[in-house]
C-alpha cells in the first residue's frame, strides 16, 4: 500500500480520537496571527484547509471576519470546533477531501500544517488546486516547513528550492522567505509565503 493510500480519513480521524494530535499547538501561531492582523477586508472569502481545530477560523471569526471556511477530511476537528464556536455558520464547515472541493473560489487560503501532511507525490496537485481554488490574484499564504525531518512523517519536510517548482507555475511569489516569528519549536524551520495566483499558469519551456 502506499503512503497516499494509509493517510486517509481513517487515519486523521484516529488521530484525532487517540489524541496524537502532536501537531497541534493549541492556538493560532504567530505568523499567521500577524499575517490575518494586516488584511485590509473583513468580507475576504478565506478557505482554511486541512485546518483540524480551526485556530485559524476561529481567530479570523472573533476577529470580524465573516466569510470564512474551515475544512478537514476528519470528523473530529470540526465537532470539536462546532463546540467551541457555536456561533459559526454551520455550513463555512466542511468535511470533505481538499483535492475534491470545486464548489467556490476563494480571495485567501490560509496554510498551517496542512502541505507537510499530504504524502509527497501529492505536493504539485495541491499546488494545482490551490490554483483552482483560488480567485484570479487571490492569495496563498501560511508556513511550510524548510527542512527535512530524521523520522517518517507525517510530517514530511522538504526545502524552498522544492517547493518553488510546485508553486512558480501557478503563482508570482510575494513573499518566500524564513519566518522570522515561528511558534520555538519550528524556529529556523519554516518559510514564510505569500503567492499570488497568475492569471493563468505559466510552464517555461
Ligand atoms: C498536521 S494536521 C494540521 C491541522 C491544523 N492545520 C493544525 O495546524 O493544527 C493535518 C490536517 O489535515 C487534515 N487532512 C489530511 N489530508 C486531508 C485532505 N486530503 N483533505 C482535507 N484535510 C486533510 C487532517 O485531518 C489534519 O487535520
Amino acid at each position: 500500500m502506499s503512503e497516499k493510500d494509509n493517510l486517509n480519513q481513517q487515519y486523521w480521524q484516529q488521530r484525532y480520537e487517540q489524541n496524537r494530535t502532536e501537531w497541534d499547538v493549541g492556538g493560532i501561531t504567530p505568523p499567521l496571527k500577524s499575517y490575518i492582523d494586516q488584511l485590509p477586508e473583513k468580507e475576504l472569502s478565506i478557505l482554511v484547509p486541512g485546518g483540524g481545530n480551526g485556530y485559524e477560523a476561529e481567530y479570523l471569526h472573533q476577529n470580524g471576519f465573516t466569510n470564512v471556511y474551515l475544512l478537514d477530511i476528519a470528523a473530529a476537528p470540526l465537532q470539536n470546533f462546532q463546540e467551541r464556536l457555536p456561533m459559526f455558520p454551520r455550513h463555512h464547515l466542511l468535511q470533505e477531501d481538499f483535492f475534491s472541493l470545486t464548489a467556490q473560489q476563494y480571495d485567501l487560503v490560509l496554510e498551517q500544517t496542512f502541505f507537510c501532511a499530504l504524502p509527497r507525490d501529492l505536493r504539485a496537485h495541491y499546488a494545482r488546486q490551490m490554483f483552482d481554488l483560488l480567485k484570479p490574484n487571490g492569495k496563498l499564504a501560511g508556513v511550510l516547513f524548510s527542512v527535512e525531518f530524521e523520522k517518517e512523517g507525517p510530517p514530511f519536510g522538504g526545502s524552498a528550492l522544492e517547493y518553488q517548482a510546485y508553486f512558480e507555475p501557478y503563482f508570482e511569489f510575494l513573499r518566500f522567505e524564513p519566518c522570522q516569528n515561528s511558534v520555538k519549536p519550528r524556529q529556523g524551520r519554516e518559510l514564510f509565503i505569500e503567492l499570488q495566483r497568475r492569471s493563468r499558469p505559466q510552464f517555461i519551456a
